[in-house]
C-alpha cells in the first residue's frame, strides 16, 4: 500500500481506500456483520486505512456493520462519513437540511459507527443554495470544537462541473477534502475542479473508480442489471451500453498486456496530481484485496505531489 497526505487536512490515508455504500443493501446483495468483519480483516493485512461511507446506505446500516468492525482498533482507521440525506427505503431518500438535522444525523452516525469522532465529515451531494448556509457552517464549526469532527469535507455530485463555486469556496467553508466523480470514464474534474483543489492545497477522494463496476472489464455491451440494484435501477440502458463499449475499446487500445482492467482503472485515477485516493465500492475480500493491489502499478508514482 502506499499512502498520501489529504491536503491540508492532513489526514495520511491509503491511496486505495475502501467505499462501502455496498454495505446498504442496494447493489443486489445483503451482508451479515461477519462478511463485514472478514472484508475489514483483509483490508487490515493489505495496508488500507480509508473508509468511506454515509448516513443514507440504509438507514446507518453502512455505518453500523463498520462501527462493529472497527471497534477495537478505531485509530487505525480514517472514516470519512456523510451528512443531508435521510434513508427511507431502497433507492428512497428525503433531504433534511437545516443545522439542527446536521446534529441529529452527527450524532446517529456517533453512535452508529461507536467512535466519538469522525475524522472527515462530509456535505452530501448539497446545492449551491443548501452549501452556502452560514447556520450549518456554524453548525459544523461547533462540532469540530466539541472533538466530534476531525475534518469538513465536500462530496459534490455527479454533476461535478456544475459545483465549481462550491469547490472555489472550500478554504472559506473550512473544507480540506473533495470527494467528486472520477474515473478513465469521466474527466469532468480536470479543468476546474482539480485545478482549484491543488491551489488550495484541498485533498481529492475520487469516488465511483470502477464507473460503478463497468471499467471492471467483467461485462460486455448488452449485460443486463437486476432492478435489486443501483445500475438495474437507476441507470440509463443506452449510456449503460456506450460506457460498456468504451470500456471494451479501451480493454483493446491502451490497457497493457497481463494487466488486470480493474487495477488499471483504479492506478489511472492515481496519476493526476490532484488526486489522493480512489474509493472502490467493494462487496467481498477479493475485490477488497484485488483493488489494493492496484497500489502496486508502477504507473503509480512516489513522486506524487502528495506522497508521503
Ligand atoms: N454522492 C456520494 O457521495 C457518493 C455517490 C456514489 C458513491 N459514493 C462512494 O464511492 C464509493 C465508490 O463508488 P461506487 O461503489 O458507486 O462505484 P465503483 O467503486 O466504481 O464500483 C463499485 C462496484 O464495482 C465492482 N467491483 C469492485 N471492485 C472490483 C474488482 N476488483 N473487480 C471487479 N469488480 C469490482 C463491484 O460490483 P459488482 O461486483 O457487482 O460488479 C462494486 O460494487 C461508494 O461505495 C461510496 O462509498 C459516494
Amino acid at each position: 500500500m502506499r499512502y498520501r497526505r489529504l491536503g491540508r487536512s492532513g489526514l495520511e490515508v491509503s491511496v486505495i481506500g475502501m467505499g462501502t455504500w455496498q454495505f446498504g443493501g442496494e447493489w443486489g446483495k445483503d451482508f451479515t456483520q461477519g462478511e463485514v468483519d472478514a472484508m475489514f480483516d483483509c483490508a487490515r493485512e493489505v495496508g488500507i486505512t480509508l473508509i468511506d461511507t454515509a448516513e443514507c446506505y440504509g438507514d446507518h446500516t453502512s455505518e453500523a456493520f463498520i462501527g462493529a468492525a472497527i471497534e477495537r482498533d478505531r485509530d487505525r482507521w480514517v472514516l470519512a462519513t456523510k451528512f443531508g440525506h435521510k434513508f427511507n427505503a431502497p433507492f428512497d431518500r428525503s433531504e433534511p437540511r437545516s443545522a439542527a438535522d446536521v446534529r441529529s444525523q452527527l450524532e446517529a452516525s456517533l453512535r452508529a459507527l461507536r467512535t466519538d469522532y469522525i475524522d472527515l465529515y462530509q456535505y452530501h451531494s448539497w446545492r449551491a443554495e443548501e452549501f452556502f448556509s452560514d447556520d450549518v457552517r456554524a453548525e459544523l464549526g461547533k462540532a469540530v470544537d466539541e472533538g466530534k469532527v476531525r475534518h469538513i469535507g465536500n462530496s459534490i455530485t455527479g454533476k461535478t462541473e456544475t459545483h465549481l463555486d462550491q469547490v472555489r469556496a472550500s478554504t472559506d467553508y473550512n473544507v480540506t477534502a473533495i470527494q467528486c466523480v472520477y474515473n478513465r470514464l469521466d474527466k469532468r474534474p480536470e479543468p476546474d475542479i482539480f485545478p482549484s483543489c491543488i491551489e488550495q492545497d484541498v485533498g481529492v477522494l475520487a469516488r465511483v473508480p470502477l464507473a460503478s463496476g463497468y471499467l471492471s472489464g467483467k461485462y460486455k455491451p448488452g449485460h443486463r442489471f437486476g432492478d435489486n440494484e443501483v445500475r438495474g435501477k437507476w441507470h440509463d440502458p443506452e449510456d449503460q451500453r456506450q460506457k460498456l463499449e468504451a470500456v471494451q475499446k479501451i480493454m483493446a487500445d491502451e490497457l497493457p498486456a497481463g494487466v488486470d482492467m480493474a487495477h488499471w482503472a483504479l492506478a489511472w485515477c492515481l496519476l493526476h496530481p490532484a488526486v489522493t485516493c480512489v474509493i472502490p465500492g467493494c462487496k467481498n475480500i477479493d475485490q477488497v484485496s484485488s483493488n489494493a493491489a492496484a497500489a502496486d502499478l508502477a504507473m503509480v508514482a512516489d513522486d506524487h505531489p502528495q506522497a508521503v
